[in-house]
């Protein structure tokens, strides 16, 4: 379930799917990109902010349960799928604020980054996860990470697939603010004020002026991403690394 609450200009997307850990399932991507284009048409809105209403889990990332099934063709579309919302955030005319207040894995942590402000609370983990599943970040995250990391980093992150918190994910310049959980609501709304009363237009075309930075750089390796994500759902890795998942099992590469 996936609601909206207004306070103000300010927008809260509230996502709330227990039985998956707010996983990308394909509805639910669908209803977040025709969602937040509807939003971005809203003059009464000037920011959006995206929550989760889980105790411990921000987004566990893609719905392994329905991807498990796709191969080549379904995972490209797929891909495809997961590139247009990351897309239609980065590129939101109204700034897209992250509220992570607890695990923020594959799937997750690419919103994660393609949201252009982080606040984080002390429960607040990312990752990169894929790996351990036969793929790669295919949402964009193995180029959007560049934006915060570098080389090493990123590296390390991605073939480890290892969590990391949040002070870590700090100290990496991917958090703009860590706030205790008690406070992550409070601490949006007030920055959402001070957003408010700047020019909607200046705001516009400076996201506009910050992405052209990347967006041109990395589109062929975007691209490139998607065809890798699909190779790797045509392999044996990744059916063992899905089945290993759901059932509980320790993957055996
Ligand atoms: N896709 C589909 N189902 C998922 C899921 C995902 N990404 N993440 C969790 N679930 C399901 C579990 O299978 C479980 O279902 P079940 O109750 O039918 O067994 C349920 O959500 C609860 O998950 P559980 O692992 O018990 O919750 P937790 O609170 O102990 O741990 C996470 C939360 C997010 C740390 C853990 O669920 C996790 O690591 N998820 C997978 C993350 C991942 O690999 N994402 C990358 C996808 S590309």
């Amino acid at each position: 379930m996936i609601n909206i609450n207004q306070k103000g200009s300010l927008v809260k997307i509230l996502i709330c799917e227990p039985g998956n850990k707010n996983a990308l399932s394909i509805e639910v991507i669908d209803y977040l990109i025709k969602l937040i284009q509807d939003l971005k048409k809203n003059p009464k809105i000037k920011v959006i902010s995206i929550f989760s209403e889980l105790n411990n889990v921000f987004m566990a990332g893609a719905d392994i349960r329905e991807f498990s099934k796709f191969r080549y063709m379904e995972g490209k579309e797929y891909g495809k799928k997961g590139h247009h919302l990351m897309n239609v955030i980065e590129n939101s005319n109204k700034p897209i604020i992250a509220a992570v207040n607890g695990y923020a894995l594959g799937g997750g942590f690419e919103i994660v980054l393609a949201c252009h402000i982080r606040f984080a609370s002390e429960k607040a983990i990312f990752g990169f996860p894929e790996v351990k599943l036969g793929i790669l970040p295919g949402f964009g995250g193995s180029q959007r990470i560049f934006d915060y990391v570098g080389k090493s980093i990123a590296t390390d992150l991605i073939i480890t697939g290892k969590n990391i918190n949040v002070e870590d994910a700090s100290k990496y310049g991917i958090i703009n603010y860590v706030v205790s959980s008690d406070n992550l609501e409070n601490e949006i709304e007030k920055y959402a004020l001070e957003l408010e009363s700047n020019s909607s237009i200046g705001i516009k075309y400076a996201i506009k002026s910050i992405n052209n930075r990347f967006n041109k750089l990395r589109k062929n390796a975007l691209n490139f991403e998607i065809n890798y994500l699909a190779e790797c759902m045509d392999n044996k890795d990744f059916n063992e690394g899905t089945s290993a998942f759901l059932e509980k099992r320790k993957s055996n590469f």
